[in-house]
């Protein structure tokens, strides 16, 4: 029985992370008085919190599904500046989700990337892990279409970049592009590691043997494209205004974002969008403030949700996403009613 009392077989829970300091005086306001060292030392010694819950979800068959929200206690920064650490804390909050009752876990953001996308901690609890990305491919590519749409770019024969194409996000998407948008020019895939994007060719010619793929990890070559997609895991800005084309749309998954307003100085042509959320279904919502519109959710947040309400009963996203993945995570959303989130760039509807 879980540590509330409280037994459900659709109980899940999502691990969060503060993005920054503004996040933890966001839930924690007293915390903005203190020093900043004694907010991390505290938050280290107090170890993973609950700090939420998700609430408004029901079943096909009436049930509801529960779900809570755990904080790794460290900011997006130090826990890529010490990444051994995050792991073991992303597994303290593993242990404690297990502990409360948790039957899936949701890895959001970087609790997913200090562990590999869950490789380094899949099989070690019962609970079953989803780092949360076939959902966030899905929305991320629904996106993409509608600002192309919007803007009148023929996905066809335009050019598209992807940064951190040999991530876990960065490579699904690059997938999406080719299979269901029918991308024939080149696809620009920029990445850091030479093995990994060594891997990631091998992996684009198996599946696509006639799409055109450039891989390349020279950051410059976004200068090409009219929509460049962000999906690394790096924690400040990455992308330069001077390798942006006029009127190129950037399209950025990222969490903590790797795109800074100041890009826009001196560069009104460029469109900005906030990637990848989702509309939850009427009455669905949670209690942490993300810095989101009531009613929408990070995707790995959602794909967390809904794979709670299905008692899935395996482990669902694990490293790169597959495209089974992303069709199974598709269906699912469309038979519960979470659906892609109105385009935004900064909060603000376009
Ligand atoms: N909006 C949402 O709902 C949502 C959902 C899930 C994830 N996300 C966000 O999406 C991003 C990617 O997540 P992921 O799980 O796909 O991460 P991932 O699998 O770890 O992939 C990250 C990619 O970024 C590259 N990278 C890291 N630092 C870099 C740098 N400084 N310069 C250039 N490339 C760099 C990595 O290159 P290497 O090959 O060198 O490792 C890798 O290709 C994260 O910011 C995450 O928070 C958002």
């Amino acid at each position: 029985m879980p540590e509330d009392g409280m037994d459900s077989e659709h109980r899940f829970a999502f691990l969060v992370h503060p993005r920054g300091f503004n996040d933890i005086y966001l839930t924690f306001p007293f915390t903005r008085f203190l020093p900043k060292w004694l907010v991390r030392k505290v938050f280290l010694l107090i170890g993973p919190m609950v700090v939420g819950k998700v609430y408004g979800l029901k079943t096909s068959d009436g049930k509801t599904a529960k779900g809570e929200i755990i904080t790794v206690p460290m900011t997006a920064r130090d826990m890529l500046e010490n990444r051994e650490l995050a792991a073991r804390e992303v597994e303290g909050c593993i242990r404690l989700a297990e502990k409360r009752g948790a039957r899936m876990v949701g890895l959001g953001s970087l609790t997913s990337v200090v562990v590999g996308g869950g490789v380094d901690v899949v099989g070690k609890f019962k609970t079953k892990i989803t780092n949360g990305n076939a959902l966030t491919v899905f929305m991320a590519y629904q996106g993409i279409r509608a600002v192309c749409e919007k803007k009148g770019i023929d996905m066809k024969t335009a050019q598209f970049a992807i940064v951190g194409a040999s991530g876990s996000t960065g490579s699904g998407i690059s997938k999406m592009l080719i299979r269901d948008g029918g991308a024939r020019s080149e696809l620009i895939m920029i990445g850091r590691t030479p093995s990994h994007l060594e891997s990631l060719s091998n992996e684009m010619q198996e599946f696509f043997p006639d799409a055109k793929v450039k891989i390349t990890n020279d950051m410059t070559e976004t200068i090409h494209a009219d929509v460049v997609i962000v999906a690394t895991s790096a924690e400040g800005a990455i992308l330069k205004a001077e390798n942006l084309k006029k009127n190129a749309v950037v399209y950025d998954v990222t969490q903590p974002q790797n795109v800074t307003r100041s890009i826009m100085d001196g560069r009104p042509d460029l469109l900005v969008v906030d990637g990848a959320i989702t509309k939850l279904p009427e009455g669905v919502g949670y209690t942490v403030n993300m810095g989101l519109v009531k009613g929408e959710s990070f995707s790995c947040m959602a794909e967390t949700m809904l794979l709670g309400l299905e008692k899935y009963p395996e482990d669902f996203c694990i490293g790169r996403v597959t495209m089974e993945k992303i069709d199974t995570i598709s269906i699912l959303a469309e038979s519960y009613g979470f659906k892609p989130a109105p385009l935004r760039s900064w909060g603000k509807i376009i």
